[in-house]
């Protein structure tokens, strides 16, 4: 979908409605200047609900107006911004989620969105809030409902009414940008949410080769017979109990021609590693019943790397930049991996099995190795829904990030606030990497239920040499139970936004 911007009066737009997003207003009621004008041409009928308390821009408020003849739409909805100060990225998409579902469900073809005149929300860094909260306010994933009696129509277009005095040519493209980025978590969204029976890995692999494609990133898969060869038995053994096999999913933006030297790339090579686990039941180690539900999400690492692969070759990222997928199904059956069992990782360590449901740090080992050995990268980003223990420590408000490179790890936190998604840093210590030394092996695979996410972390940090790397558990994250303006229940995408933002700030690595 596309969202314009037009700088044409609000009430002079040719939209079924106008939504006016309002930061908080004085008791009297005294609108900004643009919107003063549009009240006018209302014949007062903003101010009338604004003077008398009605309406009084507290962040998510909503009051629809029907007017007159004075403006072109039918419809004003009124948005509550809350507070000018504290106006951010998040409250930005919730306005304009709320603005397009309002017309979705109004059977509104066209919504006008007056961009307010607070700092943050002009220009470009405001249309691309905007443009991006148009498009995941409209996400929702109903391909598999057959009958639905009165499914209003997907078909909404939607305007971003700036000031013709400001920076229009930077709102155009901040909305082109907002656009890729909505619609790149929108793909991760889909992934994620469907349903395991359809997207065991070799389908998964198939929608990356599919996007891929229309983007133009390189794509290579690997199938179990060539993941032998390269050793990857730490994820081999994650698979090998389901009859779905397993897949390396390989895409790369910028990919330098096949005789360039490693010593003398003119790009930096970043690479983003995703857990995709296409469904966990635990494997021998079973899950309990309750445990199980939404398993289909473990995969939400992968899903989001696929993502943002799609936005940093629509939005030209100037780096090389490599998505490594390692995408497997832990089912447990007479050929599943054993608790017990040893395993020799693609690096060459061993690994005591003590957990099959601890699978997705045996994908990542694998992964990690074969990202810095093929790719010599200058950083390693993963991204995992690893632990149920960061859903203790942090809940569904925060990711966690465990780090080799504390400038590395401060580096995601920043590019997570600006765009809006949080991550909060945990240790990882010697005393924790010593934990995970086996009697029997060179590494074990869990380590109790202390800190268990930082455990992961230190496992996986056996697999990672003196690259700086980062590892986010987002398993809080990926999926919610709650709706909101930009969300419904379900997968949430989280972390296309923080990888294309990191990287186009071009800090921490
Ligand atoms: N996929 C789970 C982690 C998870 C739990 C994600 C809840 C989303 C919601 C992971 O594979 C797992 O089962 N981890 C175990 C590790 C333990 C056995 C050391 C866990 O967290 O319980
Ligand atoms: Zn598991
Ligand atoms: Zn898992």
């Amino acid at each position: 979908m596309s969202v314009t911007v037009d700088t044409r009066h609000p009430a002079e737009a040719a939209v079924d409605l106008l939504a006016v997003p309002l930061t908080s207003l004085p008791d009297s009621g005294k609108l900004p200047g643009r919107i003063a004008a549009l009240d006018e041409a209302t014949g007062g009928r903003i101010h009338e609900v604004t003077s008398s308390g009605d309406f009084s821009g507290t962040a998510g408020q909503t009051l629809l107006l029907h007017v007159g003849d004075g403006v072109k739409a039918t419809r004003v909805l009124l948005i509550g911004l809350g507070d000018e100060k504290k106006l951010d990225t998040d409250t930005l998409h919730a306005a304009a989620g709320t603005a397009a579902r309002a017309a979705r469900k109004a059977k509104c073809a066209k919504v006008g969105i007056v961009v307010p005149a607070a700092r943050k929300a002009r220009g470009s860094d405001g249309a691309q809030a905007l443009a991006e909260g148009v498009v995941l306010g409209l996400y929702r994933f109903d391909r598999y409902q057959k009958v639905t009696e009165d499914k209003p129509s997907d078909a909404v277009r939607a305007v971003l009414l700036a000031d013709k005095s400001g920076d229009v040519r930077g709102a155009r493209s901040g909305a082109k940008t907002g656009v890729v980025l909505a619609e790149a978590q929108n793909l991760a969204r889909d992934l994620s949410n469907e349903p395991p029976n359809h997207l065991p890995p070799v389908e998964l692999a198939k929608a990356a080769q599919k996007m891929a494609k229309e983007v133009g990133l390189a794509v290579r898969i690997l199938e179990p017979k060539e993941l032998e060869k390269l050793g990857f038995g730490a994820m081999l053994a994650v698979g090998q109990g389901s009859v779905n096999p397993s897949r390396l999913i390989v895409l790369e933006h910028n990919a330098p021609p096949k005789r360039t030297k490693k010593g003398t790339r003119k790009r930096k090579t970043v690479c983003l590693v995703g857990k995709g686990v296409c469904f966990d039941s635990g494997g021998l180690s079973l899950k309990p019943a309750a445990s199980m539900v939404k398993m289909k999400h473990d995969m939400s690492g992968g899903a989001t790397v696929i993502g943002a692969m799609r936005a940093i070759a629509q939005l030209n990222v100037p780096h090389h930049v490599v998505g490594i997928v390692g995408a497997v199904e832990n089912m447990p059956s007479g050929t599943a991996y054993r608790v017990d069992d040893v395993l020799q990782s693609a690096s060459g360590k061993t690994i005591e099995i003590t957990n099959t449901d601890a699978e997705g740090r045996l994908v990542l080992a694998d992964c990690l190795h074969y990202a810095q050995t093929e790719y010599a990268p200058v950083a390693v980003v993963d991204l995992a829904t690893l632990t149920g223990a960061v859903i203790i420590a942090l809940g569904s408000w925060a990711a966690a990030v465990v780090s080799n490179n504390d400038k590395l790890s401060k580096s995601i936190v920043d590019a997570g606030e600006t765009v809006g998604e949080r991550y909060w840093p945990l240790p990882l210590w010697d005393v924790h990497r010593e934990h995970m030394r086996s009697k029997i092996a060179d590494v074990r695979q869990t380590g109790g239920r202390e800190a268990g996410t930082i455990t992961a972390a230190a496992f996986l940090s056996h697999f990672v040499g003196d690259v700086p790397w980062a590892h986010l558990d987002i398993a809080g994250m990926a999926d919610t139970e709650r709706g909101s303006a930009t969300h419904v229940a379900g997968a949430t995408g989280f972390g296309v936004r923080t990888l294309y933002g990191w990287l186009k700030a071009g800090k921490g690595f």
